[in-house]
């Protein structure tokens, strides 16, 4: 038996839990019309698969119609989820983990133009800033039908062959009605602690009432809004004490923090450049105190540090989540002693912010997350052994390397700098997206294990490709910026990436032309900012950013406000010209009927790239398939097998920003799904 702390057994009530290791809630929103159907299932299961010791499965499913699916939750008001939540228990518990769900009603956490258009509820009428609902200030009957619909919940979930269920009371109507600045009740349920608790309590008793005692319940709750006038840490631990000692409860989740708006969120979840496991010491003094069985989860996404969570007698239970949507293998890599082949979690919340937007939980970096039924987290071996030519060593070009030499192919990758990274080294320039370049370094680690060579500070051309005799090849050279955007005076702008490199030094009073929405513009802004210079940043969209999105944004904001940048949306630059040694820089409206003129000694633009296609083209005529990659056989995961030009004598194609300017996870996903089928 390994005596490694994270890979003891503990028990919770009667449940022995295998390890120390949890997945916490989370809603991927991969539910089809509310309900947890196959491709929910795969993505659960592969986690059970992994090791983990229980997993909490969907975040926030809804008890009530008036909570309605604001990130496609699951229904499980609704009776007809037991079968399905059956098939995931069952399918769980044959691969040894545990599995438990989270119910909530979010309160006025949610948007009442969802669902079925019911008002949105809360014990005051006050409004939460991220989902902007006006809530309806709760009456008696409200709360006693939303009691009924939490019992019947979680009685559909035992049937359902759960082993428990949390309560998810942060942010959510639980923890408002717990909050003083969300309680304005008189009466039974507002006033004193004890009334604005009694929401809970009667929550926990109707519940408790109807699963019996061999059955885990816990809630996730915050200990510590970190907001004037909401529940302190005194109180916090007042609350986990009542909780405790309630006698209706078997494990305390710990949260820090308020999730009301975009910044508050960031701070519960913390993102990339923000430090790691910022409330674990907390979780540790409400185990302190408590002396009760203790989860908790934020931004511990390291082996090590887990470890010491569970070691140094901070918590019971360690969540790693977005650590396990990065590799869902975690615990079976620990007990084979293979941590250093763990993709790492980077941080990116592209997963978190992704959902806020209504869209599926995808990890930046790892394209087989959420696509289980398509695509493989283990690579298998190909029948026949090939040779892979790949030009360029970015996120796109490494992938389809890690993903072909898993193959079992002979690979080779040609990188014309002499480092791999591509983009990703750049936008890593930012000390906040540093984490970033752990996307490159596990690759390259992955690679170098499975015998890749690599040519770096060489600029392939076809006879080099040539002399390799490749089966296939792969340009993944990604673009260049894409900066020729104005009618005139496009010899006066740089790019953006020309000021994160540091091979143009920022001017003393910018324009950022930002139309691309993406991470450069905004490093761009600061780092001109930080050089001292004034900075404006123009976008002719609604809002600016938007690729970035709302938790991505936060750390921004909170620079960019500082330095006092300039923020303008719906105007478009459309041309420049020089003026002695300023430039005078035109700009109108997509709305028209304005012009505008701005005085400024430089204009950044940031527009996206151009693909790097010359070799590609370069490489066509020598190919089997003249470059044509067959979208069904892609989309299907079969074999490419196109054929125009019989003389041929390897298969080309090509992915990422070589194509044309996407994302990481768009050039990574390209590349999986390209070559796990080569
Ligand atoms: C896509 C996604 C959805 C989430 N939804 C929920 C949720 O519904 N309820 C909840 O309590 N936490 C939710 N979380 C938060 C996680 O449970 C966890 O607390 C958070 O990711 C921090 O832990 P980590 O750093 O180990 O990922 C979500 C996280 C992610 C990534
Ligand atoms: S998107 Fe980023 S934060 Fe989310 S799981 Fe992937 S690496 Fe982690």
């Amino acid at each position: 038996m390994s005596n490694d702390p994270l890979l003891q057994p503990y028990t919770l009530k009667h449940l022995t839990l295998r390890n120390r290791i949890i997945v916490t809630s989370h809603e991927p929103a991969y539910p089809e019309d509310g309900m947890p159907k196959e491709r929910y299932r795969a993505y659960t299961l592969e986690r059970a698969r992994g090791g983990v010791a229980l997993t909490m499965t969907a975040g926030s499913a809804a008890v009530s119609k008036d909570s309605p699916p604001v990130f496609n939750n699951l229904l499980a008001y609704k009776d007809e989820i037991v079968p399905w939540i059956r098939e995931m228990t069952d399918a769980v518990h044959e691969e040894g983990a545990a599995i438990m769900i989270q119910l909530t009603h979010l309160g006025r956490r949610t948007r009442w133009d969802k669902g079925d258009w019911l008002p949105v509820v809360a014990p005051s009428h006050h409004r939460e800033a991220s989902h902007r609902s006006f809530p309806k200030k709760m009456e008696d009957w409200d709360i006693e039908r939303i009691i009924r619909d939490f019992a019947d919940a979680a009685e559909r979930m035992k049937a359902g062959g759960m082993d428990g269920v949390e309560l998810e009371a942060y942010g959510h109507l639980i923890d408002q009605f717990n909050s003083p600045l969300t309680n304005e009740l008189d009466g039974p349920y507002g006033g004193s602690l004890e009334n604005r608790m009694r929401f809970c309590f009667d929550v926990f008793k109707a519940m408790r009432a109807r699963v019996g005692d061999d059955f885990i319940l816990g809630v996730r709750y915050t200990a510590d809004e970190c907001l004037p006038g909401g529940t302190g840490k005194a109180d916090g631990i007042e609350i986990s004490r009542r909780l405790r000692d309630s006698g209706l409860i078997d494990y305390l989740n710990v949260i820090r923090g308020h999730i009301d708006t975009d910044a508050g969120l960031t701070d519960v979840i913390p993102i990339q450049g923000m430090a790691n496991s910022p409330h674990l010491d907390f979780a540790g003094e409400i185990r302190a105190a408590t002396q009760f069985p203790t989860f908790h989860a934020a931004k511990i996404p390291d082996v090590a540090t887990a470890r010491h969570a569970i070691a140094a007698g901070k918590v019971d239970m360690v969540g790693m989540t977005r650590a396990h949507m990065t590799d869902p293998h975690i615990v079976r890599k620990i007990i084979e002693k293979r941590e250093e082949d763990i993709r790492p979690c980077v941080g990116a919340n592209y997963c978190l912010d992704r959902i806020y937007q209504g869209g599926m939980a995808f990890c930046i970096h790892n394209a087989a997350t959420g696509r289980e039924q398509t695509m493989p987290h283990t690579i298998a071996k190909a029948d026949i052994r090939k040779k892979v030519v790949i030009v360029g060593a970015g996120p796109a070009g490494l992938e389809a390397a890690r993903v072909a030499a898993e193959r079992g192919h002979a690979v080779v990758v040609f990188e014309a700098a002499n480092n791999p990274g591509g983009q990703i080294r750049l936008t890593a320039q930012s000390e906040r997206r540093r984490e970033m370049i752990s996307i490159i370094d596990w690759r390259m680690s992955q690679c170098e294990k499975l015998g890749v060579t690599f040519h770096f500070n060489n600029w392939a051309d076809a006879d080099m490709i040539a002399a390799e005799e490749p089966d296939v090849v792969i340009i993944a050279t990604g673009g260049l910026p894409h900066t020729e955007v104005l009618s005139k005076g496009n010899e006066l702008v740089v790019s953006s990436w020309d000021i994160i490199s540091g091979d143009v030094k920022p001017g003393t009073n910018v324009l950022i032309f930002d139309d691309a929405g993406d991470h450069a513009g905004l490093q761009a802004a600061e780092f001109i900012a930080k050089a001292g210079a004034k900075v404006e940043i123009m976008t002719p969209d609604r809002s600016f950013a938007p690729e970035v999105m709302a938790m991505n944004l936060v750390p921004y904001m909170r620079s960019l406000q500082k330095f006092d940048v300039t923020f303008t949306v719906t105007y478009r630059l459309q041309s420049a010209e020089k003026s002695r040694n300023q430039i005078i820089a035109h700009v109108g409206s997509d709305y028209g009927g304005v012009e505008k003129q701005r005085t400024i000694d430089q204009i950044v633009i940031n527009h996206g790239t151009i693909p790097l296609d010359d070799l590609y083209f370069e490489m066509r005529p020598g190919s089997r398939n003249l470059g044509e990659v067959s979208y069904d056989q892609l989309i299907s995961g079969v074999p490419q097998t196109a054929e125009r030009n019989p003389a041929g004598t390897y298969q080309l194609f090509r992915i990422g920003d070589a194509v044309a300017a996407r994302n990481t996870h768009a050039a990574i996903y390209d590349a999986l799904r390209l070559a796990k089928d080569i």
